[in-house]
């Protein structure tokens, strides 16, 4: 337990996750929220959690760590939908990434080999095998890797139950309520100007994805190096005949866009996402869904006939080298949980349990500590 107050920049998962934990230790916890609690990048995701079929072999703490996350969604899963007392969609029936073209099946098979190297657990399927497992595919697939533990969680539904969560365990929360600034003096946080008044605090953490390379009262060099990566999705709804139930993701030699189809239990099915450096820009494009659009079609023809239901942009949050910024920061008691770019959904146990380690105990765990601000501040 612990009497600690804490204030948290930036209500999407991971500041809501830091919070609920924290509440639940007994600390004093104020989130405040620049707009509507997790309807940024927490909300316009897909809820993929995919450390395999995200994996690159280059970035193998990365994939330790969404690894390392996804082993702990059962017992996250248990202790938010107990304190929520409501489901929050977590699905186990795993993805399959598959190819169109010849093209295509020979970089699926470069991204195999990758993974058996790193010993993960996948399996290389024909066309006619992936089919087996997902009807609805279309008979160009040729070839697929079946990554059967890659699962799902539906992300808005998280939102919500951590912010019943969070707010159950004593959490307060400011919607609309940007901070003014960070307050630092002799090389300490201690609290954020906000609407005008100083908020004192023993621990200041940063967690506003996208926005946190914009908080005033930081110095300029130890900003976390983040930036806006634009994404377009959108839904549909399934209907008979196109019941998905593993999460498909395309890789595409050719075109620009490789794309996912996520289906949830309601019968949604999420279609993502482009990738863009277009800064704050959130504008839907013509050129943008019809490529989602497309690449659906090519996986899954029986799309053709199904009821668009939304479409919407989103903002990840890109470090410099892609992976999250977690822990202690040159200003003492200013922590920093931001910058989880594709991953935020899958890291978001990982981030919530050790980051209130480390508030709790002082102590930066292992899996976390390759992932601090100093990995930038060396260079
Ligand atoms: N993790 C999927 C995406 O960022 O589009």
């Amino acid at each position: 337990m612990t009497d600690k107050k804490i204030i948290i920049i930036g209500g999407g998962v991971i500041g809501l996750g830091i919070g609920w934990q924290l509440a639940k230790a007994g600390a004093a916890v104020t989130i405040y929220e620049r707009a509507e609690v997790g309807r940024a990048a927490s909300w316009a995701a897909a809820g993929m959690l995919a450390p395999l079929a995200e994996a690159h072999s280059e970035e193998p703490e990365l994939l330790k760590l969404g690894c390392e996350s996804l082993d702990r969604y059962p017992q996250w899963t248990a202790e938010l939908e107990a304190d929520a007392e409501m489901s929050i969609g977590y699905r186990v029936e795993g993805t399959l990434i598959v190819g169109l073209e010849p093209d295509d099946t020979h970089q699926l098979r470069h991204i195999y080999e990758a993974q058996q190297h790193l010993r993960l657990d996948v399996n290389w399927l024909n066309g006619r095998e992936a089919r087996d497992l997902e009807a609805a595919l279309s008979p160009r697939v040729t070839a697929a890797i079946h990554c059967a533990s890659d699962y799902q969680v539906d992300n808005r539904r998280m939102v919500t139950a951590l912010q019943r969560a969070y707010e159950g365990s004593g959490g307060v929360l400011h919607e609309k309520s940007g901070i003014e600034r960070v307050v630092i003096k002799d090389g300490i946080a201690n609290g954020v100007q906000a609407h005008g008044d100083f908020q004192e605090a023993d621990i200041v953490i940063l967690s506003a994805g996208c926005w946190s390379a914009q908080i005033a009262g930081i110095p300029d060099a130890i900003l976390p190096p983040v930036r806006p990566v634009k994404g377009q999705m959108l839904a549909l709804q399934m209907e008979e005949g196109i019941a998905i139930s593993s999460v498909i993701r395309t890789v595409r030699a050719r075109y620009p866009v490789p794309v996912y189809l996520v289906p949830r239990a309601d019968g949604r099915l999420i279609v993502g996402a482009t990738s863009e450096e277009m800064g704050f820009d959130t504008r839907l494009t013509v050129g943008g869904v019809f490529e989602l659009l497309r690449g659906a079609w090519e996986a899954v023809p029986g799309v053709y006939e199904l009821p668009i239901l939304e479409t919407w942009t989103g903002l990840r949050p890109g470090s410099r080298d892609n992976a999250p910024i977690l822990g202690k920061t040159p200003i003492e008691n200013l922590i920093y949980a931001t910058g989880h770019y594709r991953n935020g959904i899958l890291l978001t146990p990982i981030t919530a349990y050790e980051i209130a380690k480390l508030i709790l105990t002082g102590e930066i765990s292992e899996i976390i500590a390759p992932f601090q601000l100093d990995r930038f501040l060396r260079q």
